[in-house]
């Protein structure tokens, strides 16, 4: 018999754990601030968009400028030369007037198929685009446009158009391209500084308007998250909704819900997790305590007395199952099971092994039948595997060895078969059945039924083992007896 007197750990485990869980909860963050933020982000995002939209709105702007600016050059000089012609020769001086009005360099007026200059500067034609304003389309009209303000060099222009008499009267006009390109550049400018005016408004507007409506609120979020988190127990950290109607409303109802419910369980955690180190320590010294009754009753045993001759085995038994029962609970609250470390097995030698160390040999008072084929494998932790299978077969046995009538049946069936991909093992005995008061928790720890020496942690171990398996065990219904379903996924 030993007699250990290690300081109990199950209490202080526990506390740790819930300690890095607080930890894993109070995660700091840098506060977000300037264009990194959502707000900073929406501002460089709303100035992107309406400086993209005035790209729309200035492709077809630009070259409406430059048609009504051509136009305008071109009645200015229509009705000057038209009236000009009137006589049959133009002074110089006006033809010099007009070409300075009209920032032409020549100007000619087709009146019924007859063509007269009428003003002319002494420099070489060379000319670049030519334009009649009659064949005009809004595409070429942006295209032109394009053309002329990507234009390098001092190239002239030839502009036709109809004049003030109508079809009858054309004029023709040759200006340079830098004039109208100059014009251009200009408007563009203008409307350049009016889109970024208007963008860095709006943008700002935006932004103004979301930090007071959604950064601001979700920043007092944050801070309350980080403050809860500090100390989830405390109620006072529980958020206060600020009762507004939006989405916004609505999740910090749903955090304010969801803070109360962690903070009263936390609360209540504690509790029980100072209850359990309580409740540990005197588990701890009753061990002992029940370890020194039965050293002292061994001593006694060999006394030539027949009542201690007797009664001492029995009281030793009873000692025995105590002390079996405080190691059991004390173990149970350490106890932190790994995950699987699956391999393949052969599930047949498993259940061998379990027969073994029952001791369920052939011609025993409980008739073993191992059903499962030699050759099935599965895969799944063989220790862990072996304990589940010890734990239910031990019942089994417990339950029919109970049975001290020699004719009922004492049988255990192990047997197995695959079902799409998951392993189905069934232990099955045709002992008493599972008491009905303890079917409905039956998995759950420390409940045992009125077998003695039962702790009641048997099924609980399994279960826990076969769901850390992604598997599940269950109770299925036997006419005789009870049997056990463990279903084990295999891919
Ligand atoms: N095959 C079975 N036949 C009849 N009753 C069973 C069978 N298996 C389990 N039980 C009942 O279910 C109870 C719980 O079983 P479980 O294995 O969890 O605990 P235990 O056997 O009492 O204690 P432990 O296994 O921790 O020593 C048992 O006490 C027993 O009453
Ligand atoms: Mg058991």
């Amino acid at each position: 018999m030993k007699h250990e007197n290690r300081p109990d750990e199950t209490a202080p485990e526990q506390q740790t754990s819930n300690a890095n869980a607080m930890k894993a909860l109070n995660v700091k963050t840098k506060p977000i601030s300037g264009l990194g933020g959502l707000s900073g982000k929406l501002l460089l995002l709303t100035i992107l968009f309406v400086m993209l939209s005035e790209v729309f709105i200035y492709v077809p702007s630009v070259a409406n400028f430059r048609n009504t600016w051509l136009m305008d050059r071109l009645t200015t000089a229509g009705v000057a030369a038209s009236v000009l012609t009137q006589t049959n020769t133009v002074a110089p001086r006006f033809q010099e007037e007009l070409l300075e009005a009209t920032g032409a360099v020549a100007i000619s007026l087709d009146r019924q198929s007859q063509r007269s200059l009428v003003a002319m500067k002494a420099v070489p034609l060379n000319i670049e685009f030519e334009v009649d304003m009659g064949k005009v389309t809004p595409w070429n009209a942006i295209m032109e446009s394009f053309r002329v303000l990507l234009y390098r060099g001092d190239g002239l222009m030839r502009v036709i158009g109809a004049g003030k008499m109508g079809d009858s009267e054309r004029v023709d006009i040759v200006i340079p391209i830098s004039l109208l390109q100059n014009d251009m550049l200009a408007f563009s400018g203008r409307i350049l500084a009016l889109s970024l005016f208007i963008s860095i408004l709006t943008a700002s507007l935006v932004y103004i308007s979301l930090r007071a409506l959604f950064v601001r609120p979700l920043q007092l979020l944050t801070a309350n998250m980080e403050r809860f988190s500090e100390e989830p127990e405390d109620p006072e950290r529980v958020l206060k909704a600020s009762g507004r109607k939006d989405e916004l409303g609505e999740a910090e109802m749903r955090l304010a819900a969801m803070q109360q419910v962690l903070s009263r369980s936390l609360a209540q955690k504690q509790r029980l997790a100072d209850l359990g180190l309580a409740v540990s320590k005197i588990n701890h010294d009753l061990r002992n305590l029940l370890a020194s009754a039965q050293l002292f009753l061994e001593r006694i045993e060999n006394v030539p007395d027949p009542t201690v001759t007797r009664l001492a085995p029995k009281i030793l038994a009873t000692l025995d199952r105590a002390v079996g029962y405080t190691q059991a609970v004390m173990a149970y609250g350490k106890a932190q099971e790994g995950p699987p470390q699956r391999r393949l097995i052969n599930l047949s030698k498993v259940v061998e092994d379990v027969a073994d160390v029952l001791g369920l040999f052939e011609g025993s008072e409980i008739e073993f039948v191992n059903a499962v084929d030699p050759g099935l494998e599965l895969n799944a932790d063989p220790d862990q595997l072996f304990r589940v299978m010890m734990n239910l077969s031990r019942n089994a046995v417990q339950a029919m060895e109970a049975d001290r009538s020699d004719l009922v049946v004492k049988r255990l069936v192990v047997s197995a078969e695959a079902d799409k991909g998951t392993m189905l093992i069934r232990v099955s005995d045709t002992g008493p059945g599972i008491p009905a008061n303890i079917k409905a928790s039956l998995f759950k720890a420390f409940h045992s039924g009125s077998k003695k020496g039962g702790v009641g942690l048997g099924l609980a171990i399994a279960a826990e083992l076969i769901k850390a398996h992604g598997g599940q065990i269950h109770l299925e219904d036997a006419k005789n007896g009870t049997c056990f379903c463990l279903q084990l996924p295999q891919t």
